[in-house]
């Protein structure tokens, strides 16, 4: 038997799958490390403590396993942080993160001056607050010691493989999301270098997701008790790692993940942009390239509503009192903005609201209206990508949000379309060990991979009563941002 290792280094935690050549899981560890919040809207991380609860994870997932048996690991992680390494690959300062809003000053710039037409013939792309690139310019103003002594920039996941064999490297799918990439040749952009004064030299080498960057250290071989053949492929950004997770590869396919962020991925084989570059367009990791929306505060909206304000950590006890003659009928909102939004409204000082409460509005009414309001707003997404005639009529769900039965029916219902459940919610961390199989030469193609090991395990069929409720809840919704959208920069 051959294992594979699937890392999914996400915002809160690392999660690591044990994986045989069959697709079977045979363990999984979650590690979790601090997020920090140095000043509102700024978000941090410290690449050590991901490197540690990767090592960690490692220990412990292969603790009862015959270890020579590991061929090989891929990494999905999360997108766009900036991590700085000096000419000695010692990082420099925190990761600034892809939930990060400080950078309102530099994407308006780059929107403006540089100018959304030239970015998207460069990049595919316009600026977004947690891209990479209006990152670099932030630190190139506030930080310019640090700026100057940056030898290599790289995105979280690429630290992670860079600690395990040696080589800076990075796969097109995750660099698609700096705003650097010019996505369609997949090659880096010489001019976008040039606008945020990088040098070829300072940017990690460029590979397919599935293709192999090296092999274990000798030393961290030694120390994780892995073999010195044990190989690492370039893994990719963590929402097209979900979509090889849950088989949303090839043509037109699409994975709606809800973890800490929102996103609704879709597949595609040939390069397109979306005209008004409200959805992103970036590499897959099966060597071509979707359409993605991103919302930045998803399953964690509830979690933040259950941990810090109603100080449970039983979500799903918060749902019980949520019974199905509430669905459709709630009178109060939820505004989704707790770091500001991306897509598609892409604004940093948009901030999070509950709107229609009255004397008899109860706790599970909040939080039905937190999961509502996730929805309704994974909804926005989904209609820009309809109105751009990409007919989506079912989705792969995956993430942690995916969890809650409830959940899994209001969003289906409120998106009027069939969500299909995989195997396994874990999509990120399942994608990453395919990528890794893939490379070991196990399996021909992505695309193969997934047809032979990706299975769905249920499937949530919207109710047309219980839709026509909630359409009307959501014209409802898509009232509330405009209405307070003036009000927002005020409240800063
Ligand atoms: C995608 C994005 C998020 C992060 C979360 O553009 O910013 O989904 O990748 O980890």
């Amino acid at each position: 038997m051959s294992y594979f290792i699937g890392v999914d280094l996400g915002t809160s935690a690392v999660k690591l799958l044990l994986v045989d050549e069959k697709g079977t899981i045979h363990g999984s560890v979650t590690k979790e490390y601090p997020l920090r919040f140095p000043k509102p809207g700024w978000s941090e991380q410290d690449p050590a403590d991901w490197w540690k609860a990767v090592q960690h994870g490692i220990l412990q997932l292969t603790e009862h396993l015959d270890k020579s048996q590991v061929r090989g690991i891929g990494v999905g992680g999360q997108m766009h942080g900036l991590v700085a390494l000096d000419a000695q690959d010692r990082v420099i300062r925190p990761a600034i993160l892809w939930n990060d809003g400080r950078t309102a000053a530099q994407t308006e710039w780059l929107n403006t001056e540089i100018g959304k037409e030239k970015l998207s013939r460069l990049t595919a792309n316009i600026a977004f607050a947690g891209f990479t690139a209006p990152k670099l310019l932030w630190m190139r103003e506030n930080e310019p010691e640090n700026f100057a002594r940056i030898a290599r920039i790289m995105l979280p996941k690429d630290y992670i493989n860079y600690r395990l064999t040696g080589v800076h490297a990075c796969d097109y799918s995750d660099a698609s999301g700096m705003l650097l990439l010019d996505v369609e040749h997949k090659c880096w952009s010489k001019e976008m270098l040039a606008i945020c004064s990088l040098k070829e030299e300072q940017m990690p080498q460029l590979f397919e997701s599935y293709q192999v960057i090296g092999t274990l250290r000798g030393f961290v071989s030694g120390a994780l008790g892995l073999p010195r053949d044990c190989l690492v492929v370039a893994g990719a950004g963590d929402n097209a790692a979900a979509a090889v997770g849950t088989g949303v590869v090839g043509q037109g396919g699409c994975n709606i993940s809800l973890g800490t962020s929102g996103t609704v991925f879709i597949s595609s084989r040939n390069f397109g942009v979306d005209p008004n570059n409200a959805l992103h367009a970036f590499a897959h990791a099966d060597g071509g390239w979707h359409l993605m929306g991103c919302m930045l505060s998803a399953a964690s909206c509830n979690k933040w509503f259950c941990d810090e304000i109603l100080k449970t950590t039983d979500y799903a006890g918060e749902q019980v009192d949520i019974t199905p003659e509430k669905l459709g009928r709630n009178r109060v909102y939820f505004l989704p903005y707790l770091m500001g939004e991306r897509s598609p409204i892409n604004d940093t000082d948009a901030r999070a609201a509950f709107i229609g409460m009255s004397m008899d509005t109860t706790r599970a009414d909040l939080v039905q209206a937190v999961l509502e309001g996730v929805a309704f707003a994974i909804r926005d997404s989904v209609e820009v990508a309809r109105s751009l005639g990409l007919p989506i009529e079912s989705s792969k769900l995956c993430g942690g949000g995916a969890r809650s039965p409830l959940w899994r029916k209001i969003l289906a219902n409120v998106l009027n379309i069939s969500l299909e459940i995989p195997q396994t919610e874990e999509g990120p961390g399942y994608g990453g060990a395919i990528l890794a199989m893939v490379g070991s030469g196990e399996y021909e193609s992505v695309q193969a991979a997934a047809d032979k090991l990706i299975s769905v395990r249920e499937t949530v069929h919207p109710d047309p009563e219980l839709a026509a409720l909630y359409e009307r809840r959501y014209q409802s919704f898509k009232l509330l941002y405009p209405a307070l959208k003036d009000v927002f920069p005020r409240l800063s």
